[in-house]
């Protein structure tokens, strides 16, 4: 788990606000993360009380994190809608766009979301941005690396390739994949830029997300509840 220290209560209730979202019968997208995990013991509190409830994991972290909650699990072939997705992310700006897959589980994270009738995203204060700014993250198929690479620095990006830590050699995601950590600075058009980086052969998906519904935000003071007008 990154950065388990930073802000754990600022996580914690981020992530237990979310949780409230949750009813009986829902089923459930289950983020990848130290943050979310919040949520999913919250959730994992919940069952245990009797509620019903069926989660659908982006990673191999979530999944064994719910099971060991009690949390039952589902697949998108058995559930292809989702009640909610309640995920974390690395950075979240003022128009709702938003930069996930820090933890390499973006692909999966970015499918979930988009099964949900509404996606919720919980952090805290510090990734609250006014406009992106983090590297973002692209899941690259092995075979066509090099293409990638050369196509993502053509549009002006400064690509990484992401190394294992405790392990030698690159990340491999669980989809077996790589992944390139892409800093393109200050991103004026974050939506223009995920369709530039969508149309790259060999790219299985990237970081940014354009699909936030509702922010569970941990302030100082308590969890700002934001929802993109409209929703
Ligand atoms: C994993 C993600 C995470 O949700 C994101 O990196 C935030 O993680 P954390 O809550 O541990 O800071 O996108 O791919």
């Amino acid at each position: 788990m990154r950065n388990p220290s930073l802000n754990e209560a600022g996580k914690r209730a981020a992530g237990e606000s979310a949780a409230s979202l949750v009813e009986d019968g829902m089923v459930v997208g289950l983020g990848t993360g130290s943050t979310v995990a919040w949520t999913i013991r919250k959730i994992g509190e919940m069952v245990k009380e009797g509620m019903e409830v069926l989660g659908v994991p982006t990673s191999y972290q979530s999944e064994s994190l719910a099971i060991s909650c009690g949390i039952r699990l589902t697949t998108l072939a058995q559930n292809p809608v989702l009640d909610l997705a309640i995920d974390g992310a690395d950075q979240v700006d003022r128009r709702f766009f938003v930069i996930k897959g820090g933890g390499a589980a973006h692909t999966r994270e970015k499918i979930v979301s988009h099964c949900a009738r509404r996606f919720v995203v919980v952090c805290d204060q510090s990734k609250h941005v006014e406009q992106l700014t983090a590297p973002v993250p692209v899941e690259v198929l092995a075979f066509g690396s090099g293409l990638a690479y050369r196509r993502l620095q053509e549009m002006g990006g400064k690509p990484v390739l992401r190394m294992g830590k405790m392990k030698d050699g690159p990340v491999i995601t669980d989809n077996g994949n790589l992944v390139m950590d892409v800093d393109f600075g200050i991103i004026d058009d974050p939506g223009v830029l995920a369709a530039r980086l969508s149309s790259i052969p060999g790219v299985l998906d990237h970081g940014i997300f354009c699909n936030l519904d509702e922010l569970h935000l941990a302030r100082a003071d308590g969890v700002e509840i934001i929802r993109k007008p409209g929703r």
